[in-house]
């Protein structure tokens, strides 16, 4: 008795109060699964394609009634009835009836619902722990593995208007014995974070991830705060606390300069490196996402031949979660690190993949939120069953990115001791 019974897909609204695609899928033994899909503003563009209505009289043209449509219509008739344990055959017949590499036919948004809300649905049916269901599918029997936060509480870029040229100022409590304390500790630096820019009179209005956003400042006056903050919470930088870069270098990136408006400076790529080493030096930066344009091959490779040693070099916009680019990738050896984000490729099988090969080449797996949120909390239970070791997914604040971390406090109060904080584990150096 794991049979689809029925799927019903609605249009809601996300954290950006865009409309998004939530899937109702119900079995058999009457148990109902609910799912939601995320949606980037910053997104790549190799990602798997959101199918938008492109209707200019509702939303703005963003309505995702056609997807909606395409689940009710189309995806249920082929499904319905189908074992819900079956993830890979339902991701599959999804993917053929859509037939193309990116989506746009059914949309990526539509399969990715249908995709979430089975495997939700096949966790309640078996009575077992999403996160248990993630690893029994990936084949992981190790022991469970809490993430280690990356919290974003600086938010610029595409993220929040006026704001400094890089995207995301994340913190990294590394030093720590529990996700608890690392929480505790990354809540406490927030708000001292605030408490310092208040004083200094800069906005603490924050951006699509909930870290602060005030306008005008340099990349360097941002580190320089973080760094007071976490002082002043006495926590150890480079110690205790670490901290992580998402400059989202597309979004600043023409014809092959980069273009750091706040510091007025237009760079090349070697200088863009440069630029980098100049802030490792300075800061106790362990992680630098997307620091060049998802087109700059040539310089990711010289990057990570420079600092890839000691540095965690991130591909987001390069990879886009698909096994195609990490395999790129990994020959050039253009990065030593994937960020994972399901909505980029459209199904929780082909993440799988993903996450399987990059763990074949020693490649560390990021698993990521995107900056237009829901409350499904999937992503969590997703970085517990692959062990991942790393998750972002905000600042701690907004309830669209504290359900995943409050979802990972309960994880790790239920599993008590026979779970790992991954910690100060993840660190190269
Ligand atoms: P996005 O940003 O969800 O807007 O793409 C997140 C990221 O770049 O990591
Ligand atoms: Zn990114």
């Amino acid at each position: 008795m794991h049979k689809i019974k029925s799927i019903n897909a609605s249009e809601i609204l996300d954290s950006r109060g865009n409309p998004t695609v939530g899937v109702e899928l119900e079995l058999d033994n009457n148990i109902v699964a609910i799912s939601s899909v995320p949606s980037g503003a910053s997104t790549g563009i190799r990602e798997a394609l959101e199918l938008r209505d492109n209707d200019s009289n509702r939303y703005k043209g963003k309505g995702v009634t056609e997807a909606v449509n395409n689940i009710n219509n189309i995806i249920a008739k082929s499904i319905v009835s189908l074992d819900v344990r079956d993830q890979e055959n339902i991701d599959q017949l999804m993917i053929d009836l859509d037939g193309t590499e990116m989506k746009p036919n059914l949309g990526a948004n539509a399969i990715l619902g249908v995709s979430l809300a089975t495997l939700i649905a096949s966790s309640l049916s078996e009575k077992i722990p999403l996160y248990k269901r993630v690893s029994d599918l990936i084949n992981d029997d190790s022991e469970h593995i809490l993430p280690v936060p990356m919290l974003n509480i600086m938010n610029g870029g595409a993220h929040a208007v006026n704001s400094t040229d890089f995207q995301e100022f994340m913190i990294t409590p590394v030093g720590f014995e529990s996700f608890k304390e690392a929480i505790r500790a990354g809540s406490e630096i927030y708000s001292t974070l605030g408490k310092i820019l208040e004083n200094k009179g800069l906005s603490t209005n924050v951006g699509f991830e909930g870290g602060f956003a005030p306008s005008g400042l340099s990349n360097n006056e941002v580190l320089d705060f973080i760094m007071e903050a976490i002082e002043k919470s006495n926590f150890k930088p480079g110690k205790e606390i670490f901290i992580a870069l998402d400059p989202a270098a597309s979004e600043f990136e023409k014809d092959g300069k980069y273009n750091l408006t706040k510091d007025r400076k237009i760079l090349s790529s070697e200088e863009m490196i440069d630029y980098y080493t100049k802030l490792i030096k300075k800061y106790p930066i362990y992680s630098i996402e997307d620091g060049l344009a998802e087109d700059d091959w040539n310089g990711w490779g010289k990057f990570t031949k420079k600092h890839g040693k000691d540095l965690q070099i991130v591909g987001d916009d390069l990879f886009v979660t698909q096994k195609k680019y990490l395999k790129e990738g990994i020959d050039k050896i253009s990065a030593n690190s994937i960020l994972i984000k399901f909505n980029q490729v459209g199904t929780i099988s082909e993440t799988i993949e993903t996450i399987k090969m990059a763990k074949k080449n020693n490649f560390k797996c990021v698993i990521s939120h995107r900056s237009g949120e829901t409350e499904d909390t999937t992503i969590a239970d997703l970085a517990v069953g692959t062990g991942s070791g790393q998750i972002k997914t905000g600042a701690p604040a907004r309830s669209d990115r504290v359900a995943k971390y409050n979802r990972l406090l309960r994880i790790e109060e239920k599993l008590s001791n026979s779970s790992i904080y991954a910690g100060n584990k993840i660190l190269n150096k």
